[in-house]
């Protein structure tokens, strides 16, 4: 995993390399491929999401979220990337939120992949580098999640990757309209990362991080 500043048009963006794919922030040339996307896997996502706004596959919600995100990292108070394979098809999403700093240093990981690209192993090898990213660039101690208890792939994925469950919320997110119960999950960044299990070539990413920019 690997850290870089890019030029313009994507100055001050944060770049984090997985194997096979990486992920950046937003920017408005990847609005016709993120709310094409996002709609092709509408019914794939809103079972496991927060309600989307009506007017969220618009060109001016997509604006208002890039800026969003901009300030958000900018004050270092989440980090949120787009996922993309190598040949630059986009992928889906990921967010490092709530970053929480003093005596807590930890932040919550949330995901999504487009229906197209789900069960691929793409999520796995992205929240792989995100966890390098997170623990030796961002410095964190803790990265924390959470997911509905019939969410297997969410599960699976959280479990294989490292997390380990730490208990049980109820009415802790209000997902698709309705409050409902979630099983919690954390890392720290001295949990040992269990190896790869399938189509990868290359451990995980901590201590190959480059400086977060200033
Ligand atoms: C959860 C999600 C991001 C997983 O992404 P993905 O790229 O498909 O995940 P991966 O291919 O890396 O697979 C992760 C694990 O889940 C398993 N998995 C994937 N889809 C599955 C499904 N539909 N049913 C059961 N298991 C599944 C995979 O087999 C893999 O387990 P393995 O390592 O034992 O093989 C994706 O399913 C998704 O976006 N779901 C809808 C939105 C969502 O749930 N977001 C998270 C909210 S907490």
């Amino acid at each position: 995993m690997a850290l870089f500043r890019l030029g313009a048009p994507s100055e001050n963006a944060i770049f984090v390399r997985g194997d096979g794919l990486y992920l950046r922030p937003g920017e408005m040339r990847d609005f016709d491929g993120w709310a094409g996307l996002r709609e092709r896997s509408r019914a794939f996502l809103t079972p496991w999401e927060p309600t989307w706004p009506g007017d969220d596959l618009t060109r001016a919600a997509f604006r208002r979220r890039l800026r969003r995100n901009q300030t958000e990292i900018e004050n270092d108070e989440a980090y949120p990337f787009l996922v993309f394979r190598d040949d630059h098809v986009l992928l889906g999403g990921l967010t490092l939120g709530q970053v929480r700093r003093g005596v807590v240093q930890a932040a919550t990981l949330g995901y999504w992949i487009g229906e197209p690209y789900a069960g691929k192993g793409f999520m796995s090898r992205a929240v792989r580098a995100v966890i390098g990213f997170a623990f030796a660039t961002l410095r964190l101690h803790r990265l924390e999640a959470s997911c509905l208890p019939h969410n297997v792939a969410s599960i699976k994925l959280l479990e294989h990757v490292g997390f380990s469950r730490e208990g049980f919320a109820r009415a802790y997110l209000r997902i698709n309209g309705i409050w409902q119960d979630h099983l919690l999950y954390a890392m720290l960044e001295s949990d040992s990362l269990p190896p790869p299990s399938r189509g990868t070539t290359s451990p995980d990413g901590r201590g190959r991080a480059a400086s977060l920019p200033s």
